[in-house]
């Protein structure tokens, strides 16, 4: 056991005590069934627990039941919604009520698998329905859980890159207590909301876990946890071409190695061109062009690069360079093209215009 996990491993005997005494009163808790915990958590992701309450028990009173939300009409959700924001998360929950209706009878699932295939539900939910609502040790890391786990483990591995929160998860995960798991992860979530607080604010001495806290024993709360600042994506200018030829649009494959491999694409070069050096770049490929119909920017971020994309819409006559392809709409949509392209693609005049 290494220093960190004997840290960790002493939570469960100091926050389950803790929040016996200490845990928050809150209508979620009262009654805990499937449905309640997972409509509370998507609730409480981005929106804080003074402004989850009244919206959670008008919710309840309107879907009492997953079957209720399944049948419900869109519109009335919506209204019922207004006001939290991040609408996705209500459309989420409307169509996992469905396949929770229709695939599983109404019986909430009870495997982390089939949890996180439902829209919405991410490994945070999924832990808390799985330890909340079933009694199973899963953890439920979030903000604030990484918070208390950075400082009280002494960890420093940057809490915003994905391979170190799976291993937070990891160390959470061997030390989740057998018995009240779901006390458990609501303790760490209490223990972050309120004492464990972000910067220079937490309350160490209310705190159940002082005693064996790496960052309060080190004076390091301040520092932990490490939140390292994003890289910054890498700017690519392109100048991308709508070609529209009697045979249909161009498109050319790239190559099968690489970012977006094999996928089909529009003709591009690098840079910003203007209408005049775009004309040249069209003869250098062997076409002329006969009308300029529209120019349009757009946008498309990927993980480490982003692209800033001016596109021409052109009418040609040639053929261009022989590995090109000449796609008519039908052709066109059976094709990959990567959605990095799909402000162009939806500019591209429909068959028929
Ligand atoms: N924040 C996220 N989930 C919570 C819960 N179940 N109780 C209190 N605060 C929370």
């Amino acid at each position: 056991m290494d220093e960190m996990e004997n840290r960790l491993a002493r939570l469960p005997g100091a926050l389950l005590p803790w929040y016996r005494e200490n845990r928050r009163v809150l209508p979620w808790r009262e009654e805990v069934s499937a449905y309640r915990t997972w409509v509370s958590e998507i609730m409480l992701q981005q929106t804080r627990v003074a402004a989850v309450i009244p919206y959670f028990q008008r919710f309840m009173a309107a879907y009492p039941t997953v079957e209720d939300l399944a049948a419900c009409d869109e519109g009335e959700l919506m209204r019922l919604w207004a006001g939290l924001g991040y609408y996705s998360r209500a459309r989420n929950l409307r169509r996992a009520a469905r396949v929770i209706a229709e695939e599983y009878g109404g019986a909430f699932p009870r495997t982390y698998q089939e949890l996180m295939e439902l829209p919405g539900v991410g490994d945070y939910t999924a832990g808390a329905i799985l330890s909340i609502a079933f009694g199973e040790p899963v953890p439920a890391v979030d903000g604030n859980v990484l918070r208390v786990a950075a400082r009280v483990g002494g960890c420093e591995l940057d809490i915003l890159d994905s391979k170190n929160r799976r291993q937070f998860r990891r160390r959470m995960e061997a030390v989740m207590p057998r018995q009240e798991p779901g006390a458990f992860n609501q303790a760490l979530m209490d223990l972050g909301a309120g004492i464990c607080l972000p910067g220079g604010g937490p309350l160490c001495d209310t705190c159940p876990a002082a005693d064996f806290c790496a960052a309060r024993e080190q004076g390091r709360q301040r520092e932990l946890p490490v939140r390292a600042p994003k890289k910054e994506k890498r700017l690519e200018e392109k100048t991308v071409f709508l070609l529209l030829g009697p045979e249909g649009t161009a498109l050319r494959q790239r190559p099968d190695t690489g970012l977006l491999a094999g996928l089909w694409e529009y003709p591009h070069v690098p840079g910003r061109l203007t209408e005049e050096q775009a004309a040249r770049q069209l003869r250098q490929w062997g076409l002329t062009p006969r009308a300029w119909l529209r120019q349009m920017d757009a946008r498309h971020i990927f993980t480490h690069i982003r692209w800033e994309m001016t596109g021409y819409l052109v009418q040609v006559e040639g053929l261009g360079p022989a590995d090109w392809l000449w796609a008519d709409e039908a052709r066109r949509q059976r094709l990959a093209i990567p959605s990095a392209f799909d402000q162009f693609t939806r500019a591209l005049p429909a068959e028929g215009d």
